[in-house]
């Protein structure tokens, strides 16, 4: 029931493969990585990308470099585990969803000051194989609770991807998508192509067509005349990281989207599992926005699309305030209002 549609990553006799998302859709590139410089460089390039799925190949990660050192005394491997730890938080600093993940193998290091060096290890993969395995599952839930708000007939606008990709299993706001239409509701889907990366051109649209769900790809600018058209019904699209009051950061152009949205009266609703919820910090001010190489503002696909030296601002996140976002599809059901007072 819970099956992945896509193998984005996986983790077979103690090796850590990936899909490179850079070269979708023309190429399905997999690759290995084999040590923890290659789980750092895969998550700062974009080979993966997506919070949950950051999260997920982050874990084995740190079980890739446990199982692959050959110390033997236990201080000194929790030391080093520990030291991979904190490398891997340097990797990007929104998606919540990496820092869940590696504070719970950063538990498992603590928790176990008994065992050996031997248990210790085996303890990592399966606090690895347990976060994979929850998000899988978490992902099926979003999409059976989301399909509850899907009408048969609605055109539904998202941005970047949140899809199988972006996951371990079903996507977060895709998923919402796959189980309505399993559950027979006809529904088109128009797709932001999502500058500057392109995630929603090169990975909704390969997903969505895998699926057999019919949809529209539009650049980012023409969302609100769309929406003016009356072509819009709904908006869903999934967060990075979702603040104690329900403020959102998600992939940059989400906040003009809600603004869009609210004026014509169309809901936004996140869908998020609860790797993603920062209770930590009150409002979306708090939340780390990533900034990128201008590069790829100023290239498409390596290709120069300005003067080489342009001077340019690429945030890869934006953050939307709570009173923008009609609901939160979560695994546990949806949230209709802010989460929590953000006193
Ligand atoms: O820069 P990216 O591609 O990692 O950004 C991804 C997004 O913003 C997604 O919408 C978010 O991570 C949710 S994925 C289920």
């Amino acid at each position: 029931m819970y099956r992945p549609i896509i193998k984005t990553l996986w983790w077979e006799d103690g090796r850590l493969y990936i899909i490179d998302q850079r070269y979708l859709p023309e190429r399905e590139k997999i690759v290995e990585l084999k040590n923890i410089r290659d789980v750092w460089s895969s998550i700062r390039n974009l080979s993966i990308r997506g919070a949950p799925a950051i999260g997920c190949v982050a874990a084995y990660g740190i079980a890739l470099s446990a199982l692959k050192t050959n110390i033997q005394d236990r201080e000194k491997f929790i030391q080093v585990i520990t030291r991979d730890i904190n490398y891997i938080k340097t990797s990007r600093p929104t998606a919540y969803n990496l820092f869940f993940a590696l504070s719970r193998m950063e538990k498992v290091l603590k928790e176990r000051k008994n065992i050996t060096v031997e248990e210790l290890k085996q303890r990592l993969v399966k606090e690895a194989e347990d976060i994979y395995r929850e998000d899988i599952k978490c992902c099926y839930m979003i999409g059976i609770n989301g399909a509850t708000l899907i009408k048969d007939g609605m055109n539904i606008l998202t941005h970047c991807n949140a899809g199988g990709l972006a996951t371990s299993g079903y996507g977060t706001a895709l998923s919402v998508f796959f189980i309505a239409k399993k559950q027979g509701k006809r529904i088109h889907i128009f797709v932001d192509e999502t500058r500057p990366v392109l995630q929603g051109a090169r990975l909704t649209t390969w997903e969505l067509k895998k699926a057999g769900i019919p949809y529209t790809l539009i650049c980012d600018n023409m969302a609100g005349y769309l929406m003016k058209q009356g072509g819009i019904d709904m908006v869903i699209t999934g967060a990075d990281r979702i603040a104690r009051n329900g403020d959102t950061a998600n992939k940059i152009g989400t906040y003009s989207l809600a603004v869009l949205a609210k004026y014509h009266g169309i809901d936004l609703y996140i869908a998020a599992p609860h790797s993603t919820f920062d209770l930590s910090i009150r409002d979306g001010r708090e939340i780390p926005v990533e900034e990128r190489d201008g590069d790829e503002v100023r290239r498409i696909k390596g290709h120069l699309i300005s003067p080489v030296d342009a001077p340019v601002y690429n945030p890869a996140f934006d953050i939307t305030p709570v009173n923008l976002i009609k609901g939160f599809i979560t695994e546990n059901g949806i949230i209709n209002k802010p989460v929590i007072s953000g006193k």
